[in-house]
């Protein structure tokens, strides 16, 4: 692991209520999908090429991924998140702590908006409307979760919802979304996700896809991208890690739409693993709710500047590029 995210993740630890630090570093189940996730980049090496100069740098491959509730780690929220988030895309989760207005405007880069498909169609309609008066540039549509993953850390501690004052602010005057924490699932199929499209003319993405067949499901339903993600271990505890994952994805897709990887990416060298396998970017979920706690916007910044910093350093030492063939299992 990057050291900066190692002691912005000790620090987190030191200054959060353990009820919520749980909630942000917890999985489901037995959280072996959440420990395979980290451990697939160790399973890897990068076979360097010599003698090819710099290379082309590509922009910050990074995006930072949804996570709900931010004001559980700080005070400012997903305010802080979004002026930090300069030079990687911000999704901003659904279930938010800051209106999604707040957090565009705050953002100094693009903002997504990730929607949770609501079970009432005008829910998920105000949902998307908001999300374009606030001047988000794309949707992505979270597929991975019909139902909340389990998670034994909060049904230990008995968490199930925010404290006084805090609420998912996207949602809370919403009909029939009365309750702080009312994000309601639903086992949604391939003609919501037409109608969402019919419903905006914003790129929409799908994050929690993992098999080959649903990211050729997903082209033809005119996705602009895909995030291969298993939620970062939070809901089926028995799938294959995000990088296992990614390979099989990026060759049914066959460079149609990009493919970004969600799940364990801890360091540059995780960043450039994910790049070398196909993926168009990473996305980084729990290192920024550390920086968020340890030290607000600062700690995020600290995250994104380290982990820009280490790639490019990788990426000089690989050639300035990186490609599949360069990646090999480690014995
Ligand atoms: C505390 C927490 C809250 C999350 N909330 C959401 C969410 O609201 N919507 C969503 O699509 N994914 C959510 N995720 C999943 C992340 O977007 C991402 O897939 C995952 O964190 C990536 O793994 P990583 O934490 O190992 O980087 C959440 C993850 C965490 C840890």
């Amino acid at each position: 692991m990057n050291p900066v995210l190692a002691e912005l993740h000790e620090k987190a630890r030191a200054v959060l209520d353990p009820v919520h630090y749980d909630f942000f570093t917890g999985g489901a189940g037995d959280e072996v999908v959440l420990a395979d996730n980290e451990a697939a980049f160790r399973r890897r090496a990068l076979l360097p090429r010599v003698l090819r100069g710099k290379g082309n740098s590509p922009e910050f491959p990074v995006l930072i991924s949804p996570t709900a509730f931010h004001k559980l780690a700080h005070p400012d929220g997903e305010l802080a998140t979004a002026r930090a988030a300069e030079g990687a895309t911000l999704v901003s989760s659904t279930a938010s702590t800051v209106p999604i207005a707040d957090v565009v405007a705050a953002a100094t880069g693009p903002v997504w908006f990730q929607l949770y498909l609501q079970p009432d169609p005008e829910v998920t309609e105000e949902l998307v409307r908001r999300a374009e008066r606030a001047g988000c540039a794309a949707l992505v549509v979270t597929v991975d979760s019909p139902v909340f993953g389990r998670h034994r850390r909060d049904i230990a501690h008995g968490f199930h919802d925010l404290p006084a004052g805090l609420a998912a602010e996207n949602m809370r005057d919403l009909p029939g979304t009365t309750g702080l924490r009312k994000i309601e699932m639903a086992p949604f199929t391939w003609a919501d996700i037409d109608r969402v499209r019919e419903l905006t003319s914003l790129p929409l993405w799908l994050k929690g896809v993992l098999h080959p067949d649903d990211a050729v499901l997903a082209v033809g339903h005119g996705a602009a991208g895909i995030f291969v993600s298993n939620h970062g271990g939070r809901q089926l505890d028995v799938v294959p890690a995000a990088l296992d994952a990614l390979p099989a994805v990026v060759d049914a897709v066959g460079g149609r739409i990009p493919v970004v990887l969600d799940g364990g990416v801890r360091s540059g060298a995780d960043i450039a693993l994910a790049l070398a396998l196909g993926a168009s970017a990473a996305g980084i979920g729990r290192p920024v709710l550390w920086g968020l706690a340890a030290d607000g916007e600062a700690g995020v910044r600290k995250v994104l500047d380290a982990l820009r910093d280490e790639f490019e350093h990788v990426l000089a030492l690989c050639g300035g590029q990186l490609s599949r063939d360069m990646v090999v299992v480690r014995c």
